[in-house]
């Protein structure tokens, strides 16, 4: 999926630490540390970003087991750059991966964040609930 701006490029590929945190920063996500993003990044099953003139604006990963799990996660684009579809063409290139690569049987799953979930729903994406609830613990260190 290409967008029709040709200046946002889809690049396939880790975003860097700095792009990392600074993008989940300014679209409001919470923010991670310099050391987990230096340990976490590398463990990437897939990611994609959006480069415009230079910067990256937008960014999706995938993390897993790359056999059994996988879950999407970071999916978050520059508010600056948001409602012009680089959402769509982050998820499509990650659900494009996994439609491609996931053995039968695999589970992607993910935490839909408000109204993310219209995003995710346009992909087939549907609530566990509810049958089952997502849940979460967050590791707190002072
Ligand atoms: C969620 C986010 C990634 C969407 O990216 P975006 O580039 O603005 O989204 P797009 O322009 O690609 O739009 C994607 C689709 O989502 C749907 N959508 C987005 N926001 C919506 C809303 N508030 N209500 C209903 N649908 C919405 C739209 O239907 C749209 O599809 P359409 O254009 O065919 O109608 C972006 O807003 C963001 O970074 N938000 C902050 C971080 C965040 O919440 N990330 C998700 C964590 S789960």
């Amino acid at each position: 999926m290409k967008h029709e701006n040709p200046d946002y490029l889809l690049h396939i590929g880790t975003p860097s630490v700095e792009d990392y945190r600074r993008l989940r920063e300014v679209s409001g996500l919470s923010p991670k540390s310099q050391h987990a993003a230096e340990k976490g990044l590398p463990n990437t099953i897939f990611a994609a970003t959006i480069i415009y003139h230079a910067e990256t604006v937008a960014m999706g990963r995938i993390v897993g087991d790359d056999g059994c799990f996988y879950q999407i996660v970071d999916i978050a684009v520059d508010p600056a750059h948001q409602g012009k579809g680089l959402g769509k063409i982050v998820v499509a290139s990650l659900v494009d991966f996994v439609q491609a690569e996931a053995p039968d049987g695999a589970y992607v799953s993910l935490i839909a964040d408000g109204p993310a979930r219209y995003l995710y729903a346009k992909f087939g994406f549907e609530p566990v609930s509810p049958e089952s609830i997502g849940m979460a613990l967050r590791i707190q260190r002072s």
